[in-house]
């Protein structure tokens, strides 16, 4: 990471004191008190303490602070009684509308786009996690350097040399960004190229695949940890999942699939960030399977719903790829809603109701996966000629061998295939001796 990255990030210290506004643009379906308690939530997800929060209703957005310059007065007073040293606003800001901003409330001032960088930049895990962050990052940085270079000056000492403030500085501050990212996007195209062998390698294993997609908070992690085991961590953090999670499963009737766990979504994520994360998500896009993680418990579970859909759309899921909803969270809902929601989801062949956390309806989860897989798979037993590597290869890697034995006759398997492989198989390798149904 550069230094300026990283000092960037060293502002938002651990524990600083902010408020939290939510600048109320009228027109949102949205529930409020939700809406803040979701930033609220991003924010402590960077490890700020959140000391205040408040919707502001904005008649008429001002192109120099959004909101009204009394809203402004009543924010600073606010922040001085609380002894504030940042602001998040749950909204997308100008440059000047930042720079006025922290001007009038003296203190440091965030959007949710810089919130969710920082967000992202506490937890990409891998190399390419943390690339495409830091790519997003510098992009951003780059719409703002009008107001900021000397900011950026400050931050990164280093940067001083080319002369005093002005045009020039800007110029050599964006140059310097524009290097980096061309270079971080070399890095990324490498990492990503090694990362797409290795999932090569997997596609040739006759494995399904199952993508665990939602909203943040959703409790996708926490449902990946009860059906795996695995120790992923689950918190009440927004975002606590940023590089997918694989592991080996097992569903009734089906050996072995692969789990992932992914990003959650969020409403209007940055664009930066949609196009730094597609890679991330390239897992979601070639599933075999979705399972949609929905909090049915939230206000706005389904403008959530709307959302995930929106970015799955964005970023190409092929058309007619299967999906089941997982309607998250039930245990929170009072007895009526929850059997209410347990009987329109069993009419549903498409939702389950689970609660991860208690472990309710995940057993029917599974095996609803289960069939969805193996919709249309039968098990053939065929005979192959044991010189046929090639035959048997192809057997491996598309179905699933229960069994396998060789005698004088030839090479037998007991395979299970989709019909679509079946007919492959029948295309490619000519009709088998003993090729029958079971
Ligand atoms: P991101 O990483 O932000 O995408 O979140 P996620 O979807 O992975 O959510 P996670 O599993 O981290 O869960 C978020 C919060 O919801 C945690 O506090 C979980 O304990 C809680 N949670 C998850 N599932 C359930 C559930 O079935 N019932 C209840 N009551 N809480 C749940």
């Amino acid at each position: 990471m550069t230094q300026g990255f990283d000092r960037d990030r060293e502002e938002f210290s651990r524990g600083a004191r902010a408020v939290v506004v939510f600048p109320d643009l009228g027109g949102s379906s949205r529930d409020n008190d939700a809406r803040l308690e979701e930033t609220a939530g991003l924010a402590a997800a960077i490890g700020v303490e959140v000391v205040e929060r408040q919707a502001v209703r904005v008649r008429a957005p001002r192109a120099a602070t959004l909101i009204g310059s009394g809203q402004v007065e009543q924010l600073a007073t606010l922040g001085r009684q609380h002894e504030a040293s940042l602001f998040v606003f749950d909204a997308s800001l100008s440059p000047i509308q930042q720079r006025n901003l922290e001007t009038a409330l003296e203190a440091k001032v965030i959007d949710r786009t810089g919130l969710i960088l920082e967000i992202f930049g506490e937890r990409a895990a891998t190399a390419e996690g943390r690339l495409q962050v830091e790519l997003a990052h510098l992009d951003y940085q780059a719409g703002r350097l009008v107001r900021s270079w000397t900011h950026l000056e400050r931050q990164r000492g280093g940067f001083g040399f080319l002369g005093g403030p002005g045009e020039t500085q800007i110029e050599a501050d964006r140059r310097l960004i524009r290097d980096r990212m061309a270079r971080l996007r070399r890095e990324l195209e490498q990492v990503t190229r090694t990362r797409g062998l290795h999932r090569e390698r997997r596609q040739r294993a006759p494995w399904p695949v199952i993508a665990l997609v939602g909203y943040t908070n959703a409790g996708k992690s926490t449902l990946f940890n009860r059906v795996t085991g695995a120790d992923v961590m689950a918190e009440n953090l927004l975002f606590a999942t940023l590089d997918p999670t694989l592991r080996q499963i097992s569903l009734p009737g089906i050996d072995k699939a692969i789990l992932s766990d992914t990003v959650g979504f969020v409403s209007e994520l940055p664009t930066q960030l949609v196009a730094a994360f597609k890679a991330t998500l390239e897992e979601v896009v070639s599933a075999d399977l979705l399972v949609h993680v929905r909090d049915v418990a939230h206000p706005d579970t389904l403008a959530q719903k709307a959302d995930v859909e929106g970015v799955l759309a964005d970023l190409g899921l092929p058309e007619g790829t299967p999906m089941i909803e997982a309607w998250n969270k039930v245990d929170l809902l009072d007895p009526a809603a929850h059997d209410e929601m347990i009987a329109e989801a069993t009419r549903r062949e498409d939702v389950v109701a689970v609660s991860a956390l208690g472990g309710e309806g995940v057993d029917t989860l599974l095996r609803t996966l289960a069939d969805r897989l193996t919709q249309g798979h039968r098990r053939y037993a065929l005979t192959l000629d044991t010189a046929d590597g090639a035959a048997a290869a192809w057997l491996h890697q598309h179905g699933e061998v229960i069994d396998h034995s060789v005698d004088e006759a030839g090479a037998h398997y007991d395979v299970r295939l989709s019909p679509a492989d079946h007919r492959r198989f029948v295309e490619r390798h000519g009709e088998q001796r003993d090729i029958h149904g079971a």
